[in-house]
């Protein structure tokens, strides 16, 4: 089984989403299918597909006007969120303490926490890939995190929403260092999700990339005729 998660980022409507999730609900796939979608939308899944939100509050409850916690996330009977999406760790400042504390939360509240990682161009030309991948694992999952108890997606930040593509040897590296760092946490039924410019034209290549587990796709997951195909493509 793979996972496909598809993230709308600030896209979509509640329309849109009915319609998507009455084109998954007919497709009978293997594969585990996940929706990340604006708060608004958010609602229970079903059979064929999770329904998710991109990110949750680091605090409990309180003097936060604006966000929304783990807690209230769960309570629209969404099963999954986002934590750490490089948009998130740009707009937000956030640390990967502060990721970590995201998914303790959520996971707190039975919400199934996609871990997001990647390096900056700056970072790779700088060689610190490996350094930046390996910190932002170690760093991110929370003490609370149980094997197969989260997700962790590989999201080189240089490549997303800019249609670039790593290259094969790129993206098996990036997921060799992942698997190696969660095997040694005792993490080893954790899915690595690969994520950054899918679409259905590289989605099979890239899914069938030693230790790599499924799929975050941005722009691809908002048309059916985008999304479907890359669930269909898995091999
Ligand atoms: P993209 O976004 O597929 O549009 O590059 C990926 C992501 O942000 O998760």
């Amino acid at each position: 089984m793979k996972i496909i998660a598809g993230n709308w980022k600030m896209n979509g409507s509640r329309e849109l989403l009915d319609e998507m999730m009455g084109a998954l609900g007919e497709l009978h796939t293997e594969n585990r299918v996940i929706l990340c979608v604006p708060y608004t939308m958010l609602r229970s899944g079903d059979v064929s597909v999770m329904i998710g939100a991109q990110n949750v509050s680091k605090y409990d409850s309180g003097a936060h006007t604006g966000e929304i916690s783990a807690e209230m996330v769960a309570e629209t009977g969404a099963s999954v969120t986002l934590g750490g999406h490089s948009e998130c760790r740009a707009a937000q400042q956030d640390t990967n303490a502060d990721v970590a504390k995201r998914a303790e939360l959520a996971i707190k509240n039975d919400l199934l926490p996609i871990i997001c990682v990647g390096e900056t161009a700056d970072e790779r030309d700088a060689g610190l890939t490996h350094k930046i991948i390996e910190q932002g694992v170690r760093e991110s999952i929370p003490a609370n995190a149980k094997n197969g108890g989260f997700i962790v997606a590989y999201e080189p930040r240089w490549a997303i929403g800019a249609g670039i593509t790593p290259t094969t040897e790129q993206i098996a590296e990036a997921h060799k260092i992942i698997r190696d760092i969660l095997d040694e946490m005792g993490f080893a039924e954790t899915y690595i999700l690969y994520g950054a410019s899918v679409t259905s034209a590289n989605s099979a290549e890239i899914m069938s990339i030693k230790n790599v587990d499924g799929v975050l796709v941005g722009g691809a997951s908002l048309k059916k005729d985008d999304f479907i195909p890359i669930i269909q493509s898995v091999k």
